[in-house]
């Protein structure tokens, strides 16, 4: 039976978060919203509480029945988690008269307690409450504390419960592995056996059970989650897996073939369909970008559906969710600044089941199965590319002219990403979350190119470092990077004549201009 750590999900930024932290401990983990704690409760040997961006007196702050799991399995609570306990059990929470944020020294800490088992003196915790914990329970006792802050740890050794008021999820705690490698596996006694490889064996044979002789439709986009999930799936019923790859036309230069030619490389049956000409008939004359990914996304299940319904007997759409995307869409506090379009509403007259195996999966997860199927470095690196394509990295309305000179553009930028190897032997491009080039098509500067002068558009490049797309941060490429990159460009693509970096983080802004 797979053994996993629950966390409840109290809204705070960081949860997902804890979850990385935990896999990483080769343990799986489950994040569910705060009120959803599984009534089947097989397998689970520990349970994680959140932060939250509440504090335990508003009248709308996320409440649990902690007699669910406290003194079941052992229970950690952290920030939120750990004033929620102790609010509930007897203690005290207050404003707190200074404000908690940032560094902290754990001055006294109870380094015999298995929680703090290893600790250094003056550990650098991180702490982010405007709430503290006046008062602990009478029957816990505090086991670390900082200059401000006296109860920034307890425990109630008979209950199984540990609570600490900083942050051992986030990067500034800078022992926080630690501590949550002590609790998860000193203290729930993980076995730490989630890795790539158990995946792909249990998934597959899992698939078999499930699937049997059923065949199964699936929607590639090139990207790597779709394709690490193709891979796996062929794994498990070979050629009774069809995969259907829709060109919009808006794809990178020269994408489609390639994707295709890797996919057959690995043995997949993929229909591929070109139908480019739809996309830009129905695009014309449309620059609103809400629009446009509306279109595109209608557009899509249209052709998908079509080329779906010409597959008889498929009992199954299998997708490439990727846990991410169950979170946000679970999201106790989100709201939709986008509208990603993904594979979906098939006509309900097919009766389709759903199939997502990766749907318990962080990107870096994915990534670590696609190695562990052999799949190509090209796919599995490959970075996160928006379905509606280049028609969001063109502001105003989109036309094939406006698509080959962004095409050129990015692929120039991209290639030399590739090309270019930093100190420590490793690619600009792998380093780096997301790239690509953004065609200002609405703006217009003056140049001059030899004796001319031009009138033309701006590109801008963006290139962001994130570990899960929900923030991001401008990478910081070399100067003579850029000044190639620009050169190039600019000599080589009609129709630019001047190149621009966006110095953008997320948020405010997003990573896609539209
Ligand atoms: P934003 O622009 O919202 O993008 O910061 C976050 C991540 O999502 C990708 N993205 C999409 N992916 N369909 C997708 O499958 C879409 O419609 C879509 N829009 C944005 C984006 O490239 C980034 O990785």
């Amino acid at each position: 039976m797979q053994e996993k750590i629950i966390i409840l999900d109290f809204g705070s930024q960081t949860t997902q978060l804890i979850g990385r932290r935990v896999r990483e401990l080769d343990t799986f983990c489950e994040i569910v919203p705060y009120n959803k704690f599984p009534k089947d409760t097989k397998g689970i040997i520990g349970v994680i509480l959140s932060g939250s961006p509440y504090s335990v007196h508003d009248p709308e702050a996320f409440k649990v029945d902690l007699d669910q799991f406290v003194g079941k399995v052992p229970v950690l609570g952290i920030c939120y988690g750990a004033q929620f306990i102790a609010n509930t059990l007897g203690g005290k929470v207050e404003r707190s008269a200074t404000r908690e944020y940032g560094r902290a020294l754990l001055t006294e800490v109870n380094t015999s307690d298995a929680l703090f088992k290893g600790f250094e003196k003056d550990s650098q915790v991180w702490m982010s409450h405007g709430d503290t914990i006046t008062e602990i329970p009478s029957d816990c006792q505090v086991i670390a504390s900082t200059p401000s802050v006296k109860n920034a740890a307890y425990t109630n050794k008979s209950k199984n419960l540990w609570a600490v008021q900083f942050h051992p999820e986030v990067f500034h705690t800078l022992q926080g592995k630690l501590l949550l490698s002590n609790f998860v596996v000193n203290i729930c006694h993980s076995h730490c056996t989630w890795s790539a490889a158990s995946f792909v064996e249990t998934t597959v044979a899992e698939l078999k059970q499930q699937l049997g002789n059923d065949r199964v439709i699936l929607g590639l986009s090139g990207g790597v989650d779709s394709s690490v999930c193709a891979t796996l799936l062929n794994r498990a019923i070979g050629d009774r897996l069809t995969c259907i790859f829709v060109d919009h036309g808006m794809l990178r230069k020269n994408e489609f073939e390639k994707v295709m030619n890797a996919y057959k490389g690995l043995g997949l049956k993929v229909i591929g369909v070109d139908a480019s000409e739809r996309f830009f008939k129905d695009l014309e004359g449309v620059s609103d970008p809400e629009q446009k990914r509306k279109i595109i996304g209608r557009d899509f299940v249209e052709v998908f559906n079509a080329e779906a319904k010409k597959i008889v007997d498929a009992k199954w759409l299998a997708q490439g969710t990727i846990y991410p995307d169950r979170i946000e869409s679970l999201s106790i506090t989100g709201m939709t600044i986008k509208s990603h379009h993904n594979v979906g509403g098939l006509p309900k007259e097919m009766k389709l089941q759903l199939c997502e195996p990766l749907q318990w999966l962080f990107k870096d997860e994915v990534r670590r199965v696609g190695y562990e199927l052999g799949m190509p470095e090209s796919l599995i690196k490959r970075h996160p590319f928006p379905g509606p394509g280049l028609a969001v990295r063109i502001l105003g309305d989109v036309t094939r002219e406006k698509v080959r000179i962004l095409q050129e553009a990015d692929d120039i930028y991209i290639e030399r990403m590739h090309e270019w190897i930093c100190e420590d032997g490793v690619s600009l491009y792998d380093k780096i979350w997301q790239a690509g080039g953004v065609l200002l098509s609405t703006v217009r500067s003056v140049g001059v190119m030899g004796d001319e002068r031009t009138y033309e558009h701006p590109v801008a490049l963006r290139a962001v470092t994130s570990t899960d797309a929900m923030t991001a941060d401008w990478a910081h490429l070399p100067y003579e990077f850029m000044a190639t990159v620009s050169n190039e460009i600019i000599n080589k693509v009609r129709g630019v004549n001047r190149v621009c970096y966006d110095i953008s983080s997320k948020p405010p802004a997003t990573i896609e201009w539209e």
